[in-house]
């Protein structure tokens, strides 16, 4: 049986000399809840649309609900398969809740009896208390995203993209959101969401982290940890705000992987112990030093701005 919701080898996708997604590998299982991280312009929204069958690979190949891409045709036996609930807002203003749900079942061609038996699972999924004619401008933002991923899952299909479902939404709504995505992944749906939020994509069984159109890393949130900071992360709080001369000489001197600056805070990963214990001697009084648990926005500053230096 096959256990791949997404295989995608060497995807490039080229707009004219421009390769927004370069030469990218990776696979989603079913049943996962697949995050994409990345800062604006990685590569994420042009990687979905792909997916989705709405952009056409330039090279590589790429598997969807196991569907290929690469026969003629195909690509809107994959749109059948999967939803998708875009980075910009997709649902009408000025229609009702209903007409925006009827709209997208015209769209995609479903029966009535269909349509109408859904509807109402959709509006108990989402626990929609409103009545069905209120216009989606009067409803809170929160309501209006999950309006819009019912919308995108009338279908039933087997994956859902979700392209920064939650961006602006308050904490609570997209709290319940989460709610509504992992009872879909628990039902055997595969989930592939975009977000800024950490907090959301630790909830990730998987994230893949994109720059510049690459892949540059792919695990879980513990194994990212793991693995971008083999040795301890340390929280270094100046005692009296540093000198620029005092944080050039503890640069230049090198017992770190890493040393990020929060303000007066800085996360500092030791190269070794000997490094370490010489750092200490030499700078330890100027410091309050205690260890930390590496969070996904230390991996994601270590990982994305190793890079450029
Ligand atoms: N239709 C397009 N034509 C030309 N360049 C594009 C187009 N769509 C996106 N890009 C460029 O491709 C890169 C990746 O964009 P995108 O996939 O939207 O990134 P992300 O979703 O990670 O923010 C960006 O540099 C963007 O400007
Ligand atoms: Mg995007």
């Amino acid at each position: 049986m096959n256990t791949l919701a997404v295989k995608v080898e060497n995807l490039v996708l080229q707009f004219d000399d421009f390769k927004a997604v370069n030469n990218i590998s990776f696979n989603v299982q079913k049943g996962e809840i697949f995050g994409f991280l990345g800062a604006n312009g990685a590569g994420k929204t042009t990687t979905i649309r792909v997916l989705c069958g709405l952009l056409i690979p330039t090279s590589g190949s790429v598997e969807v609900a196991g569907i290929s891409f690469n026969i003629e045709g195909n690509a809107d036996l994959i749109k059948a398969k999967v939803g998708y609930m875009s980075q910009k807002f997709t649902l009408y203003n000025d229609l009702t809740v209903e007409e925006n749900i009827s709209f997208t079942a015209s769209l995609r061609k479903l029966p009535r009896e269909y349509y109408e038996k859904r509807k109402k699972e959709l509006f108990d999924f989402i626990s929609f208390n409103k009545p069905a004619n209120t216009k989606v401008s009067d409803l809170a933002g929160g309501m209006k995203q999950q309006v819009s991923l019912a919308a995108s899952i009338l279908h039933e299909p087997e994956i859902l993209f979700l392209d920064e479902p939650t961006a602006g939404v308050s904490s609570a709504a997209r709290q319940k959101f989460w709610d509504l995505i992992k009872s879909l992944a628990k039902e055997g749906k595969t989930i592939f969401v975009t977000s800024h939020y950490m907090d959301e994509v630790e909830q990730c069984d998987r994230i893949a982290l994109m720059s510049n159109g690459e892949l540059i890393a792919l695990d879980s949130p513990a194994g990212l940890k793991a693995k971008t900071f083999p040795q301890p992360l340390y929280e270094l709080d100046s005692k009296q705000s540093l000198s620029n001369q005092e944080l050039e000489s503890i640069k230049a001197l090198k017992y770190f992987e890493s040393f990020e600056s929060y303000g007066h805070r800085y996360h500092a990963s030791p190269i070794n112990l000997s490094k370490w214990n010489e750092f200490k001697s030499l700078y330890g009084d100027l410091f309050n030093i205690r260890e930390i648990n590496p969070t996904l926005e230390d991996v994601f500053i270590r990982l994305v701005e190793g890079q450029d230096k």
